[in-house]
Parts: structure tokens; C-alpha cells; sequence
């Protein structure tokens, strides 16, 4: 099984991309678990589509052979950041041809951490909506809502000391779930 992790973050201390480093750890041998790097996929440009640029490819490939994706999203003005709807524009436009989008039917969990009391419950929802309208199948329970990540940080590192047990819960179900068995 792979399980592709798209991080709403470009930056290198990321505190969404150190939960979804210790979501590869949670899912430990079950799956294969990657982070997606796609820090060079240009601003969208319908008139930069056809062909699609190499890093379009390379990335739109990833998520075609994932058998779940994985969202680990910040919140930006109660809604998720521009980079992650940039990436997922470039994603949901069909690749040519009889050849659908690669986000289609596809498995996808749902994450995210702030430092603020919101804990992403906000971006989430409207991540849901986008998903939604994109067909991806999308594992509504349980998603992890992490708010006051400071409380849960030492030396810039996240130790997830309170919220490990829902990540490892989180971890199991979408398992299960891309595997296609009910919990
Ligand atoms: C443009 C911008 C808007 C933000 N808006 C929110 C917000 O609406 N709610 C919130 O809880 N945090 C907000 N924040 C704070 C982010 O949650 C915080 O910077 C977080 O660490 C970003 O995620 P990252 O650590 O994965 O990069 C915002 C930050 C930025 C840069």
C-alpha cells in the first residue's frame, strides 16, 4: 500500500509537515509513506496546461500510483493556504484524452495543526467541499483537529505528547480505509 502525504506548507520547519512525519511513523510497515515535494509547480496557467510542464507530470504520477492521499493542512485566514489550491488545480484538470484526473476515487485523510486555538477545523471544512466536487473518496471520520501545537513543541520539534494517541487512531482507520475494509 502507498500513502502520498500532500503538506499545505512549503517551509522547511513546517509544523504540518512534522505531524505528517509522525503520521509516516504511526503508519509505520503497513504502507509505504511519502511526503510530496512540490515546491517548483508553477501558479496555474491554462495556457501552461497543454503540454503540462515536467514537474506537473512528476507530480500528477505520484498521486496516480498513491492508493491514499493523506492532507496535512494549515489555516490561513480560516481557509486552507493558496500553495495547496494551487496544487490541487493542477491536479484536477484531466491529463488528456479518456485520461480522468488523477484525484478521482481516491482514498483521501484529512489533518492539520496551528498554533492558534483553531486547530485548522475551519480549512478542513473547506478542503472537504473541494475534495468533494473533485470525487476523492474522503475519510469524514476521524479527521485530527490539533489546536495550541506550542503546548506540544520542544526546541521547534513537535512531540505530539497529547495528540499521539489520535494521530496512531487517525493512522489505523485510513489504513483500513484504503485498504477498503470498514471500521
Ligand atoms: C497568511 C496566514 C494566515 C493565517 N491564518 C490563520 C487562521 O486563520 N487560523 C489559524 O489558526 N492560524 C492562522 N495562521 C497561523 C498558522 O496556523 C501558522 O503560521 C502555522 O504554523 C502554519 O502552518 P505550518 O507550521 O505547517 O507552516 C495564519 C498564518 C498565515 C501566514
Amino acid at each position: 500500500m502507498k500513502i502520498l502525504a500532500i503538506v499545505g506548507s512549503l517551509r522547511a520547519e513546517s509544523l504540518n509537515r512534522q505531524l505528517a512525519g509522525l503520521a509516516a511513523s504511526a503508519v509505520g510497515s503497513r504502507a509505504e509513506f511519502e511526503i510530496l515535494e512540490f515546491g517548483g509547480v508553477p501558479l496555474f496557467n491554462q495556457e501552461l496546461e497543454y503540454p503540462a510542464p515536467e514537474v506537473v507530470a512528476a507530480v500528477r504520477q505520484k498521486v496516480l500510483q498513491a492508493d491514499g492521499v493523506w492532507f496535512f493542512t494549515p489555516e490561513y485566514n480560516h481557509s486552507y493556504p493558496g500553495v495547496l489550491k494551487n496544487l490541487i488545480d493542477w491536479l484536477s484538470r484531466p491529463r488528456g484524452e479518456d485520461e480522468p484526473q488523477v484525484l478521482f476515487g481516491k482514498p483521501a485523510a484529512i489533518s492539520g495543526i496551528t498554533p492558534g486555538m483553531s486547530g485548522t477545523g475551519l480549512a478542513q471544512d473547506h478542503l472537504v467541499t473541494l475534495l468533494s466536487f473533485l470525487n476523492m473518496r474522503i475519510m469524514n471520520t476521524p479527521r485530527l483537529v490539533i489546536p495550541s501545537a506550542m503546548t506540544q513543541v520542544t526546541d521547534g520539534k513537535l512531540t505530539l505528547t497529547e495528540s499521539a494517541e489520535f494521530l496512531r487512531i487517525q493512522a489505523d482507520a485510513f489504513v483500513s480505509f484504503v485498504g477498503g475494509r470498514a471500521r
